[in-house]
């Protein structure tokens, strides 16, 4: 998108007051320092809609639209943000600068990033090809049955030990060592040096649908832990947002007229060697909305055939309710016991896979199986809970019809009455909706999901530009667990705090983008009590560097739980190394 410089959204913003605007809309009543009103943007009976005056910004608690007035113009009018610009820029008398598409900062950078990463992906896979034949990264890419044109293909390469080799090519071919960092290839080491982020390891581009290289997976050569490291998130990479080979698979998964899911990127590689070429992976997570909203464009049909662990079996589960809540068509492809779809292709064939695949079971069947080994009885307690359990996801199909075929097909399962699993299902969805918004299908509730720590952390960094420095001292920005709060933090930190306290409606213009209008809203526009900040500054870096170790923690044990029941020995002796050493260490 196009760019309004900064210091034009500012005058603009300057020249008007959020509440008389909005006031010409709807009529704000004043409450405290603030004003309140029914919110415009969703159904509701008590005003949760606040605009405040000082911060010049409006979020609503209701459903958390929020922003400062170009988004409040833009929500209302559903206006593109350049068009609120525009009138508002009328409105105030200010000049705006003739709007061209290209060739603006950002749009360049990301170009730049493309090439970079272009240049390194060629890089990674000549250094694949100069090695010799007997060389680690060679030995191992015969091991795993990969043959020379789908290497090719893929543009699988391999980064070799050296700590600087990628760095020094790239600087001898004159590449600004700034937009390599911005690329995510390299990382800052102590004093003003830089290093390689992959080391000794094969290397998977992963692209976008035109097949332009936005970021890499990296596996190792042998059992060590971590097994992949991926590219961190950069303007053109972000984690969860990407499907590795859709470029490759979207002619095809038009033609065959359904998708296949997998969840790695050798899962993916396989299929494609032996000519199953529309499948796809999700790279390790669950499936997200952006990707399932990426695959819309090309099918609404979807087979998943996830690991066949425990791992595996959640994730399909999370996959296949976030597929319906997005309307698509699910079946479940399971694989036997300790198989993924690359093994199970190695030792069966491409044929026994595609048979596999012709006889996946819908949701229902899939779910339900899992559901009768969890809660084996059959009183009505078990009865109850499978009920429970299998509304849940009944309740996210779209299609109506389907729907109360899947209630009474429930109903006949369980011995029950079609009205007594209605009744259930009336249930699930009073528990899903948030409370107080009964009416919200009008219009859309957004998620905000962030720790309370951080939080009020944040919303005292941008009030008080003293504490930005002493978070400084005691985190990172990677130290916060939610995506927009670390964006935050790192702009925090990176931004000249001459002034006393940050502006939030203009912070918002700053970040534009970046981080969503929303989120800054809610996290500036509630009123917290604070008595004591410091102690308050304090408690809540403690919080968030206790949960950042918990999760740690856990994250090594359940990886701990998988490689010892696998007998991965090697890999659960490094875990439990790593598991004591967070232990003793506090940090
Ligand atoms: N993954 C990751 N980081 C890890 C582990 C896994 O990003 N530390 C992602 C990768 O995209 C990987 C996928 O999760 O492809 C599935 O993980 P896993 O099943 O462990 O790996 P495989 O792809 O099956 O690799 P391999 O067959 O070599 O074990
Ligand atoms: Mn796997």
């Amino acid at each position: 998108m196009g760019k309004i410089p900064e210091h034009i959204l500012n005058e603009i913003q300057d020249r008007c007051d959020i509440v008389e605007v909005i006031s010409s809309y709807i009529p704000l009543k004043p409450a405290g320092r603030n004003f309140k009103t029914n919110c415009p943007f969703h159904h509701e009976k008590t005003p949760s809609f606040i605009v405040s005056p000082d911060k010049q910004i409006y979020h609503c608690f209701g459903c958390n639209s929020g922003g400062n007035v170009f988004n409040f113009i833009k929500e209302y009018e559903k206006m593109d943000f350049i068009e609120a610009v525009k009138m508002l820029a009328k409105k105030t008398g200010v000049k705006l600068p003739e709007y061209k598409r290209e060739n603006t900062d950002s749009d360049s950078i990301i170009g730049i990033i493309h090439s970079i990463n272009d240049i390194a992906a060629n890089y990674y896979s000549n250094t694949l090809e100069k090695s010799g034949d007997s060389s680690s990264a060679r030995r191992y890419i015969e091991k795993r049955g990969l043959e020379k044109d789908i290497v090719k293909k893929f543009r699988i390469g391999y980064a070799d030990s050296s700590w600087r080799s990628l760095s020094e090519y790239l600087s001898k071919r004159g590449i600004n060592i700034d937009a390599v960092l911005k690329a995510g290839l390299i990382q800052k080491g102590k004093d003003a040096s830089h290093y390689d982020l992959f080391r000794d390891r094969l290397i998977f581009p992963i692209c976008d649908v035109r097949g332009r290289v936005l970021g890499f997976g990296a596996r190792v050569l042998d059992d060590s832990l971590p097994k992949y490291i991926n590219s961190p998130e950069t303007m053109v990479y972000k984690k969860g947002h990407h499907l590795y080979s859709l470029n490759f698979a979207k002619t095809f998964i038009r033609e065959k007229g359904f998708a296949i899911i997998t969840e790695g990127y050798l899962d993916v590689i396989s299929c494609h060697q032996y000519g199953i070429t529309n499948a796809i992976s999700s790279l390790g997570t669950a499936l997200t909305q952006e990707q399932i909203r990426a695959l819309k464009r090309y099918t609404h049909n979807v087979v998943m055939v996830y690991d066949a662990d425990q791992a595996g079996q959640m994730a399909t589960l999370r996959g296949l309710e976030m597929l319906l809540e997005e309307g698509m068509n699910v079946k479940v492809a399971t694989l036997d016991k300790g198989h993924d779809p690359d093994s199970y292709i190695r030792k069966f064939g491409p044929r026994c896979f595609g048979d596999l695949i012709k006889k996946s079971k819908g949701l229902f069947v899939y779910k339900l199986a899992i559901l009768r080994e969890k809660f084996p009885e059959s009183d009505s307690e078990a009865m109850a809970e499978i009920a429970k359990e299998m509304l849940v996801t009944i309740s996210k199909v779209r299609n109506a019809v389907i729907k109360a075929g899947y209630i009474k097909e429930l109903a006949q399962e369980l011995g029950v009455k079609e009205e007594a699993i209605w009744d259930e299902l009336k249930k699930t969805k009073r528990n899903v909706k948030a409370p107080g918004s009964m009416l919200q299908a009008q219009g859309v509730v957004r998620k905000i999901d962030i720790p309370p720590a951080e939080k009020i952390l944040v919303k005292l960094m941008i009030e008080d530009a003293g504490v930005v420095n002493t978070v400084k001292d005691n985190l990172q920005p990677f130290d916060f667990k939610n995506p927009d709060i670390r964006h935050l933090v790192e702009t925090l930190f990176g931004m000249d705090t001459k002034d006393s306290f940050i502006d939030a409606g203009k912070l918002i213009n700053y970040l534009e983008g970046r981080v969503a209008p929303h989120v800054i809203s809610f996290i500036v526009n509630e009123d917290i009590m604070i008595k004591d900040k410091e102690r308050n500054v304090s408690d809540c870096i403690k919080v968030i560097k206790k949960n950042q170790r918990d999760s740690r923690l856990k994250d090594i044990q359940n990886r701990l739980v998988v490689a010892q029941k696998n007998g991965y020995e090697d890999e659960a002796r490094g875990l439990l190394e790593e598991f004591n050493k967070l232990i003793k260490g506090g940090v």
